[in-house]
């Protein structure tokens, strides 16, 4: 198997995903119901506004009306959480995202708390994390479901896998652990006081490393043929890394996310996906009203 053939190409399952959506944009617009997307950014942390731009990008892309506040990093939780308030009771939005991590003096969870389940695009209220348990959340966290959909796409099958994850958040790690046990696999899910990393990711058959620490995994921590996922993103003597040293991981591994080009723009078009799921939901209710 050529090295060049291993690696996924995030980019192209991104644009598939985009592309399945049509139909239903389509739909909705037939119906009178344009759907919106809201992003809060607080503060300018680097990384932050450029996910916030590809965000922008995909949503005019895929024809979603999109729409942006921005606020200095000292605004208050109050004024934060009054903003994400209003928005929940606009009809015309049907996705709010604020874009993470936040100043310290605002408490993520009341945000995440405060955005109404039903315009839940990050799947982070716990009304839609605790849905992940029975496996029928209408909202998963994007980047968790970018990674089975990636796995799919591949046809990398989930019964009986060794499954290694590395990191532990409430964005990545712990809705993906669970996500994946509904699949059957076998999960290890690691953190900063795993005493030998190795030791589990030698045995992996799927290794998932979220931990943004550039370059901590090489080709010597992972077994011959292994899949690996990348989900870290980092800069690292001027250049984008991941947490996945690719030049040495290339030889030992059977496919492998780039970074960037992986996992990223997936996560992008699954946001997309559901900001047209929450639409699609505003319709049907309207309709089911209208039956009445
Ligand atoms: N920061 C890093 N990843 C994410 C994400 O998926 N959603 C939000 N809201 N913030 C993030």
């Amino acid at each position: 198997m050529s090295n060049e053939s291993k690696i996924i190409d995030g980019k192209k399952i991104a644009r598939e995903i985009e592309l399945s959506l049509s139909k239903n944009i389509a739909f909705l617009k037939k119906n009178g119901v344009i759907p919106s997307i809201t992003v809060i950014l607080v503060g300018e942390n680097p990384a932050s506004v450029i996910y916030v731009k590809n965000k922008e990008n995909a949503a005019k892309r895929c024809g979603i009306l999109s729409q942006k506040y921005i606020y200095s990093s000292d605004i208050s939780e109050n004024e934060l959480l009054r903003k994400i308030t209003e928005l929940n009771d606009d009809p015309l939005i049907h996705g709010i995202l604020v874009q993470l991590p936040l100043p310290k003096q605002i408490n993520e969870y009341s945000v995440m708390e405060t955005i109404s389940p039903n315009k839940d695009v990050d799947g982070f209220h716990p009304f839609n994390a605790g849905k992940i348990f029975t496996g029928n959340s209408y909202f998963y966290p994007c980047t968790p479901l970018g990674i089975v959909k990636i796995l799919d796409y591949c046809d990398i099958g989930l019964e009986g896998k060794n499954v290694v994850i590395i990191g532990q958040s409430i964005i990545v790690g712990k809705p993906l652990s669970i996500m994946l046990m509904n699949r059957n696999a076998t999960i290890s899910a690691l953190n900063i006081y795993t005493g030998d990393i190795k030791y589990w990711t030698k045995r992996a058959d799927i290794l998932i490393s979220a931990t943004g620490k550039p370059h901590l995994i090489d080709g010597s921590f992972i077994k011959e043929g292994a899949v690996v996922i990348d989900v870290g993103i980092s800069r690292f003597n001027g250049k984008i890394c991941g947490d996945i040293n690719f030049d040495t991981a290339i030889d030992k591994v059977s496919k492998i996310t780039p970074v960037p080009g992986g996992v990223g723009p997936v996560t992008v078009a699954v946001l997309m996906e559901n900001t047209i799921n929450a639409a699609m939901k505003v319709l049907r209710r309207q309709r089911l009203m209208e039956d009445m």
